[in-house]
């Protein structure tokens, strides 16, 4: 029946749509983030994406000065420091990272420093980011740090690009809202605001709660970034990014299979943390520490100082045959030697069980070479 269904309402998805998505795919679309938000979401912020890493290289392309700066965290996704560094025109700025956000005092001095008056572009800078459940920390932004980024992006007029593709997997109380994301905060209170016009994007993606194979995103705007995107010569040309994956995924999200399968990996995934840090509290040498994050993918360890993690990693692959990612990929200017990033999604708790312990023994006896040597 539904297949029949489909097979006469939807075989326009093998045309090219929209440049910005069909309306079904957006409705739909909006309806499963208010839902998982437990915030309002409307279909007219939506822009389609095949992903995330799609979503940022189109605002890179589209909305930024090509002479323009990005700044980004100390510490960061590995793989959008390559996407935004072969932007070669544009310049890579670092800003430190605290336990709840950037280091304002410092964005706010380096917005300064580096402003200019763009031509041709929307904005002269970018500040990309990841405010729930950061890659690599796994840290959340707190509300002090979201209320001062929205008013550094409005005065500067600087754009906000967040990567929110964990926020939908949080573990501490799945069935209340997840952290409010960068975007809310900036659309809030909207009626009273002269002049707004908007300086943050929700960059989302299907890739962590349905799968990274079907390449299906989106981007949550403000309305003059949604009018640069429809205009883009590329996702005009390209007639929407996927066309025929947003009708599968909208009909899942009208039969509730996405809700379903979103539900499964968040069980899942919390059991899988829950095994890693247990092991981790059991087993890591006590000179280190690690984050607890309460969503995401990923624990972040600090061992001390002296330890060079890249090093250890050799070591404990050789030896050991198991490894994690050291900090050093994660940081433009080459810091955090002595931290690595564990990923917890993708092995079952029991398998983390040992895979966790025997890291936890590698990381022991490098740390006892070293100090020995
Ligand atoms: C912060 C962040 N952004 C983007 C991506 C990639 O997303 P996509 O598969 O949607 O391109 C990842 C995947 O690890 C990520 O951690």
């Amino acid at each position: 029946m539904a297949l029949k269904y489909e097979l006469e309402n939807n075989a326009f998805l093998f045309q090219y749509g929209p440049a910005i998505g069909t309306t079904e795919f957006r409705e739909s679309l909006a309806s499963f983030l208010a839902e998982g938000y437990h915030s309002e979401v409307n279909k007219s912020d939506l822009v389609q994406t095949s992903g995330a890493t799609s979503g940022l290289h189109l605002i890179l392309s589209t909305l930024v000065d090509l002479a323009g700066v990005v700044f980004v965290d100390e510490y960061t996704y590995m793989i959008a420091l390559t996407a935004i560094s072969q932007f070669s025109t544009m310049k890579i700025v670092s800003v430190p990272l605290k336990d709840d956000g950037p280091d304002m005092a410092r964005l706010e001095e380096l917005v300064q420093q580096h402003r200019f008056a763009p031509s041709g572009k929307l904005f002269w800078g970018v500040y990309y980011t990841i405010p729930t459940f950061h890659n690599p920390t796994g840290i959340v932004f707190s509300e002090d740090k979201c209320q001062r980024l929205i008013t550094l992006a409005r005065n500067s007029d600087i754009l906000i690009a967040c990567d929110d593709v964990y926020n939908l997997l949080h573990y501490a109380n799945p069935e209340q809202a997840p952290p409010k994301r960068l975007f809310a905060y900036d659309i809030e209170g909207l009626g009273k605001i002269d002049g707004w016009r908007g300086n943050v994007i929700s960059n989302g993606t299907f890739s962590k709660i349905l799968s990274p194979g079907i390449r299906l995103g989106w981007m949550e705007c403000p309305p003059r970034c949604v009018e640069a995107f429809r205009q883009s010569g590329v996702l005009q040309s390209g007639g929407a990014a996927n066309n025929y994956m947003g009708g599968v995924v909208s009909t899942m999200i009208q039969q509730g299979m996405a809700q379903k399968q979103l539900k499964l990996y968040s069980t899942k995934y919390a059991e899988r943390l829950q095994a890693m840090l247990e092991t981790l509290d059991a087993k890591l040498p006590k000179e280190c520490t690690f984050s607890r994050p309460e969503g995401g993918y990923f624990v972040w360890i600090r061992f001390p100082e002296h330890i060079d993690c890249a090093e250890m990693n050799k070591y404990s692959m050789e030896k050991y045959r198991v490894s994690a990612v050291p900090g050093t990929r994660f940081s433009v200017t080459g810091e955090a030697r002595n931290f690595m990033r564990l990923t917890f999604a993708f092995h079952s708790a029991e398998y983390l069980r040992k895979s966790v312990a025997t890291f936890c023994e590698a990381a022991r006896d490098y740390m006892q070479i070293v100090s020995s040597s």
